[in-house]
Formats: structure tokens, C-alpha cells, sequence
């Protein structure tokens, strides 16, 4: 018996088969066409590419593993959060989605915000209005294109409309629902006072499931745009985030990960909903009934070391991976890159200080600093900024046990050394590096029973492959570099603010 995870994420849907001990035994990615940009902060994506990758992704994982459709037990989502999908009353894609990433949306958050009062927003959902959230995008559509609102007869998120054209039915996972700022996120169920407030019919949303909760089953027009077996079990999945969260093990109080893609994000399950007064991180549910998580983004991560290798070259090309070249430069700087320090902020910043307007910075330059000193401190800062989300966690009493470490960050030697010394925190890396899509497999195991619950799950499949401690002297300097890194924000601020 195999189980089926499918994550539909921006660039491509992956499709990932594992076995029941959790080992992956194929994958396949169909890519999605680039998202639309029809004006600049605007992103679109057509949900039917999203089908059609999909469609792809599942035959060629199960032709590698030389599957039949039969094999696979039961299948699980996961995908990218936030996305605005509207059908109309024959089903039909309304207009192309408003992505995650589409922040056109300020004026619809500022009165909501008025409307419903911030503090009161907060209590209700758990979350300030953002524009990545779903809601915004409605009413934005509902007042600029009223036209097409009019035809709107339901909505759903990007990945649960796949499983709509793969099982017919309308459902979404709590984790998911929480991006949607119409989810008491602490009741677990849609939020009356919003909708209310929002006039947005219930009507139109999908049934809520906890996230391993078996929601559906494949059609035959699902069956045979994918080659699996008309009947198989689907379960709810979830987001992207806490899908990844699972996958990594960062299921019980305590755990915490740390992930270095182009952004990153520090991710903590808790049992509780952890609220920042201030909405600096985002408090959702996880994918486990009765348990939630909070996290904090920061835009630029792995994103500032792309940068750098694109404007300034990865040094001599030895056939070797650019980012291996530019992390052993790097390594030759000592810690804290001798008084050099980097703010990431080149696309502004989420957390902790909600400014799309922040400003990135390279700080301390002397003659004496070279390229190494340049790239060791855009590993450091990048740390810093994590750290910030930690920092948070400790003022909200969030529980820190261990750290797991994910994405390219993971990779680098270096990098995980300076994350243990900026975190002061002993970091580990897992076996099976798999992304969200391994969550959503591990979702799928628990829904067919091969597991009788998320926490049994990944303490069978979950594997430590490594860890790495705090070295001594390091994380003092790192100590004294955090606390400059921190008055960094508000000096750059008073010299390119934008007020
Ligand atoms: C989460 C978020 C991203 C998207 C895209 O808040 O914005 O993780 O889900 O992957």
C-alpha cells in the first residue's frame, strides 16, 4: 500500500509517493505557467493550469515508481495559502485566482480593520487584516469587477480546487481556513461576526475538516485525468506551512522549525492559539485537531543570498554549485563577519515589523572587508531576522525545545552552524527533506489508518539525520550582533522612511 501527497504550490504542482514507512519512493513536478503580474503587487494564476500540472505530476510519479493507480491507499493536499478562487453556478472558474502573493488589497483591509475594529478583528480570526488574506481579495473583486462577484456561487482555496475537479467536493483543512481571515481560528469554524460584517454568504464557502479527515473521494473524471483509481480516499490536507511543519515532525508543543527557502519561516506548533497583540505573526491551526501554530516571515531569506550571486557573481566557476562557492567564501570570514552587518529587508518585511516599505542594508564596511565578510553577513542577518520570530515567541511564552532546520538553509553546513549560534539553540535536519508535499503524504497515512493519529505519525517516519550545537565564543558575538542587527530597522528607517 503506497499514500499519494500532492502540493500545489506556486511554480508547480508536486505529486510524491511514500510507502507506509514513510520512505518516498517517486516524485514528479508538473511546472505551473509563471503567475500573472497585470499590474505591479498584482498576482494571478489560472486554477486550471493548476489541474492540468496536477494531472501531470500524479502520472509521472506513479509511471517512475511503475504504479498502478490502484496502489495508492488514500491521497493528501497540500498547497500554497490564501489564494481567491471563485467558481460560478455551473462551476466554472469565474476570473483568474488573486494569489498569495497579490497585496493589491490595502484599501479593503483598511475598512475592514475600521469596520470591525482591529482589536476586535484580532479576537474574532486571530489575525490583523493583511492583503495576503483571502477575504480582502473577495471584496476586492466584489468592488471593482462587481460583474463577475455577481456570478460567484462559490470559493475555495487553490489546492482544494483541484480536489474539487479530482473528487467533485467543496472542503478545506482548518490550517488552511485560518489564511482566509473568515475562520475563528480558535473555535475552528467559520466566523459568523465576519462574514456578517464582511455580507459575505456562508453559503458560498467550503465544509470544514480537520486536515487527516477523509473529506472525499475520486471520481471518475478524476481517475482518468490522473491514472488513480475512481474511490480512492481523499483526506483535507492543509496549507503549505503546516504541511511542511508536519513533514519536518514540528507536531507537539515545544517543536519549532526553521526554514530558509527564498523567504523564511519560523514555525511553532503550540496548544493553544498564541496571539501577538499586534498580529506580527500569523496564529492559524494546524493540521491536528486541537493543536495550532504560530509563525513569522521574513521576506528576503534565502532571497537576499540569490541576490547577491545575481548582481555580484558566485566567484570563479569550478563546475561546483554556485551557492557551495559562495557559502566556502563565506566561511573564511570569522563570526560576526567582523562588525559587518546585512538587513534583509530587499522586499520589505512581514515579521516582526509589517512594513512592505523597509529598506535593505549592508552596515560597518571598512577596506579591510572583502566579498566573504559581504556573503557571511547576509547569512548572518538573515539568522537575525529569524531570530526575530524567536525573540517573539519567547515574549508570548511559546515554547522552544527543539529546532529543525528545513530548505536551503538546511543544505549549508555553515549556515546551520550560524543558525545555532544566532539561536543559541542546539538545530537539527531531518532524513527525509520533502517539503509540504511529504506532510500531505503523511496526512493521507493517518486518513487511511496506517497511522492512528499525526503524532504517531511522525515519530514512525520522522528521522533525525543530524545535528548541530552552539559554538561557545561564536554565539557571544553573535549575542552582541543580534542586539546591533536590532537597531538596524529604525536607522535605516530615518534614512529612506517613506512617511
Ligand atoms: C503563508 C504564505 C506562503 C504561501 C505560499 O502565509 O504566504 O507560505 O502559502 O507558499
Amino acid at each position: 500500500m503506497y499514500l499519494l501527497g500532492i502540493d500545489v504550490g506556486t511554480g508547480g504542482t508536486r505529486a510524491l509517493i511514500i510507502d507506509e514507512d514513510g520512505r518516498p519512493v517517486s516524485s514528479a513536478t508538473g511546472e505551473h505557467e509563471p503567475f500573472a503580474t497585470p499590474k505591479i503587487g498584482w498576482a494571478e494564476q489560472d486554477p486550471a493550469d493548476w489541474w492540468r500540472a496536477c494531472g501531470l505530476a500524479v502520472r509521472n510519479a506513479l509511471d517512475r515508481a511503475n504504479l498502478g493507480g490502484d496502489r495508492i491507499a488514500c491521497v493528501g493536499f497540500s498547497g500554497q495559502m490564501h489564494g481567491a478562487v471563485m467558481l460560478d453556478a455551473r462551476d466554472a472558474v469565474v476570473r483568474p485566482a488573486l494569489i498569495w502573493c497579490d497585496v493589491r488589497t490595502e484599501k479593503q483591509c483598511m475598512d475592514l480593520s475600521r469596520k470591525i475594529g482591529e482589536e476586535r478583528l484580532i479576537q474574532l480570526t486571530c489575525n490583523p487584516a493583511l492583503p495576503n488574506f483571502t477575504l480582502t481579495k473577495f471584496l476586492w473583486v466584489r468592488e471593482n469587477e462587481p460583474h463577475n462577484w455577481e456570478r460567484v456561487r462559490s470559493v475555495m482555496l487553490p489546492k482544494d480546487y483541484v480536489r474539487f475537479r479530482l473528487t467533485g467536493g467543496r472542503a478545506v483543512d482548518m490550517a488552511d481556513a485560518s489564511g482566509t481571515l473568515l475562520l475563528d481560528v480558535a473555535q475552528r469554524k467559520w466566523s459568523k461576526e465576519v462574514l456578517q460584517a464582511a455580507a459575505i454568504d456562508e453559503r458560498l464557502l467550503p465544509e470544514l475538516f480537520e486536515s487527516p479527515e477523509v473529506c472525499g473521494k475520486i471520481t471518475d473524471a478524476g481517475a482518468s485525468a490522473t491514472g488513480l483509481k475512481a474511490g480512492t480516499p481523499v483526506v483535507a490536507g492543509a496549507g503549505d506551512q503546516a504541511a511542511g511543519a508536519t513533514g519536518m515532525g514540528i507536531v507537539a508543543p515545544g517543536a519549532v522549525s526553521a526554514t530558509i527557502g527564498t523567504s523564511g519561516v519560523v514555525f511553532a506548533s503550540t496548544d493553544r492559539p498564541a496571539l501577538d497583540s499586534k498580529g506580527r505573526l500569523h496564529t492559524f491551526c494546524h493540521a491536528i485537531p486541537q493543536r495550532w501554530h504560530v509563525m513569522g516571515v521574513t521576506q528576503a531569506a534565502g532571497l537576499s543570498l540569490r541576490w547577491f550571486r545575481d548582481s555580484f557573481g558566485a566567484g570563479v566557476d569550478d563546475g561546483r554549485d554556485p551557492y557551495e562557492r559562495l557559502t566556502e567564501e563565506a566561511a573564511g570570514a570569522p563570526a560576526g563577519s567582523d562588525g559587518l552587518l546585512w538587513a534583509p529587508y530587499l522586499m520589505g518585511e512581514r515579521t516582526p515589523h509589517l512594513d512592505p516599505n523597509a529598506r535593505g542594508a549592508l552596515i560597518g564596511l571598512t577596506a579591510s572587508h572583502g566579498r566573504g565578510h559581504i556573503v557571511r553577513s547576509i547569512l548572518e542577518g538573515v539568522a537575525y531576522s529569524l531570530k526575530d520570530t524567536f525573540t517573539l515567541f519567547e515574549a508570548m511564552k511559546v515554547p522552544v525545545n527543539r529546532i529543525r532546520l528545513g530548505g536551503g538553509g538546511a543544505r549549508s553546513s555553515l549556515w546551520r552552524q550560524i543558525q545555532a549560534d544566532v539561536y543559541g539553540h542546539d538545530v537539527e535536519i531531518v532524513e527525509a527533506e520533502e517539503g509540504a508535499a511529504y506532510g500531505a503524504a503523511i496526512l493521507a497515512g493517518v486518513g487511511a489508518k496506517v497511522w492512528d493519529s499525526v503524532d504517531e505519525a511522525c515519530s514512525s517516519v520522522v528521522r533525525i539525520a543530524g545535528k548541530t550545537s552552539p559554538q561557545t565564543a561564536a554565539a557571544e558575538t553573535m549575542k552582541k550582533g543580534y542586539a546591533a542587527y536590532r537597531r538596524m530597522y529604525d536607522a535605516i528607517r530615518s534614512v529612506t522612511g517613506t512617511d
